[in-house]
């Protein structure tokens, strides 16, 4: 049995790609959920848990993410479980909306789970966004849209920082 699950919302695809490179950064190591399928039964198990989302609208929560969320946050034991968070966006178009998807989640969930992942502000470029606090990302952003060539950096970097964090 795989400890970390993957679970990921996505509209246009890009989501689910980042989900993909996870998985391969931990050698395969994790088990992948499109949530708009997902059944809490399927992830329960899991003790690690990376939520992934893209953000619409003007800062909200992915679509299938918005409609299973008022699920996973009520119905999961969250007992002995760490989660972390990556969220897409588009930092030219939503400037001062920037991957708040990644706040959407950490509000939810911050006072049942340990969340962990959090990142520095450095070597993003955009104007606000809910999901920075004090200087530090509530968990990984990423920019599809403009940063493309930033990704992958970015990525292994976390990956390396979650296989410390997740203990
Ligand atoms: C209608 C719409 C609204 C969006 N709103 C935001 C936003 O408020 N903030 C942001 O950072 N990105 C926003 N985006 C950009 C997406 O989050 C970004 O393109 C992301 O890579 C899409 O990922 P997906 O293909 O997994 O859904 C928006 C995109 C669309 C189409």
């Amino acid at each position: 049995m795989k400890k970390i699950a993957i679970l990921y919302g996505t509209s246009g695809g890009n989501t689910e790609s980042i989900a993909e490179r996870i998985q391969e950064l931990f050698d395969g190591e994790a088990d992948i959920f499109d949530v708009s399928s997902v059944s809490i039964d399927e992830v329960q198990p899991y003790k690690y848990l990376i939520l992934g989302a893209s953000t619409t609208g003007m800062g909200d929560l992915q679509d299938d993410w918005d409609s299973f969320l008022p699920t996973f946050s009520s119905k999961m034991d969250f007992t002995d479980k760490t989660v972390a968070i990556f969220g897409l966006g588009d930092s030219a178009s939503f400037s001062s909306s920037f991957a708040e998807s990644i706040f959407v989640l950490h509000d939810e969930l911050n006072s049942k789970v340990k969340i962990v992942g959090e990142i520095p502000d450095e070597g993003y470029t955009y104007d606000d966004s809910s999901a920075v606090v004090d200087g530090k990302w509530l968990g990984l952003a990423l920019d599809e849209d403009n940063e493309y060539d930033e990704t992958e950096e970015r990525l292994e970097k976390w990956v390396e920082q979650l296989k410390e964090e997740f203990v």
